[in-house]
């Protein structure tokens, strides 16, 4: 695992970009796993802007998102499909058709994860995934539980994600109680990972993924088991120390 300090979130962006940025250079048909949430926003903004100066093209380039609430229509603000919309898919020359993302409004969610996982498969698996981490230490929406979860599935969000995420929304009892998530397993199938986690608040999670015991109940500590794993996270967020 490699552990990179950047300054402040202003440079982790500039650093988590340019390692999306060598791997579409390396491999132009790359499948990339996305994530979605504040952490990555700045690393957005940042490859749209390398894209308007023609650094980096995206048009072969494929992408699986982690994860989507369950019950949002695509158009919903608050949708995972939304955010990808606005923040990066609308503004650089990727393919929509090949952008995917798990369907919120699928009537049969077990039917749901199974077509997720075996869009991933048939895509070849994912070169690089990106991923943020939750205070409570999840990755993607695999919360802290007595164990790891494989696949592709549907979660009930825990009440201090729902907390967490409640700025987002007018009320809580806005916030959808579930999400269809890759699993664990999935995540730890991609050929390479790259980690970014930003601000002191998430310091202590942060120390214990990385240096405490691997348990399913800091779901982010697996990826000590991951063979190629890069970790950036600015001096905030790696102020607990080892
Ligand atoms: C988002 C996702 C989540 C977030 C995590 C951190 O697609 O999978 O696991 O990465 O909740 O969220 P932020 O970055 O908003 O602190």
């Amino acid at each position: 695992m490699v552990i990179c300090e950047a300054k402040d979130y202003k440079d982790l962006s500039r650093k988590a970009a340019n390692i999306i940025s060598a791997q579409v250079i390396m491999k132009p048909d790359a499948v990339l796993g996305l994530a979605t949430g504040s952490s990555p926003e700045g690393m957005y903004a940042q490859l749209v802007e390398w894209y308007n100066k023609g650094d980096v093209d995206f048009s072969r380039i494929r992408t699986v998102n982690l994860d989507e609430y369950r019950g949002l229509a695509k158009e919903n603000e608050q949708s995972y499909d939304y955010f990808m919309h606005k923040h990066f898919f609308d503004k650089v020359n990727i393919d929509v058709n090949n952008t995917n993302l798990p369907n919120g409004l699928a009537e049969d969610p077990e039917e749901e994860c199974r077509r997720y996982d075996a869009l991933i498969e048939s895509l070849g698996g994912v070169d690089l995934q990106l991923l943020g981490m939750g205070h409570n230490g999840h990755i993607g929406f695999n919360e802290p539980g007595d164990f790891f979860d494989k696949g592709t599935h549907c979660v009930d969000l825990q009440p201090s994600t729902i907390e967490a995420n409640k700025r987002f929304f007018e009320s809580e009892d806005d916030v959808p109680k579930q999400a269809y998530t890759m699993g664990i397993g999935t995540i730890m199938k991609a050929k390479k990972i790259l980690v970014i986690v930003s601000g002191a608040d998430k310091a202590e999670i942060l120390k214990k993924a990385l240096y405490g015991p691997v348990t399913p109940k800091v779901p982010a500590s697996i990826l000590q088991m991951h063979p190629d794993v890069t970790v950036i996270a600015d001096k905030a967020a790696l102020s607990a120390g080892e």
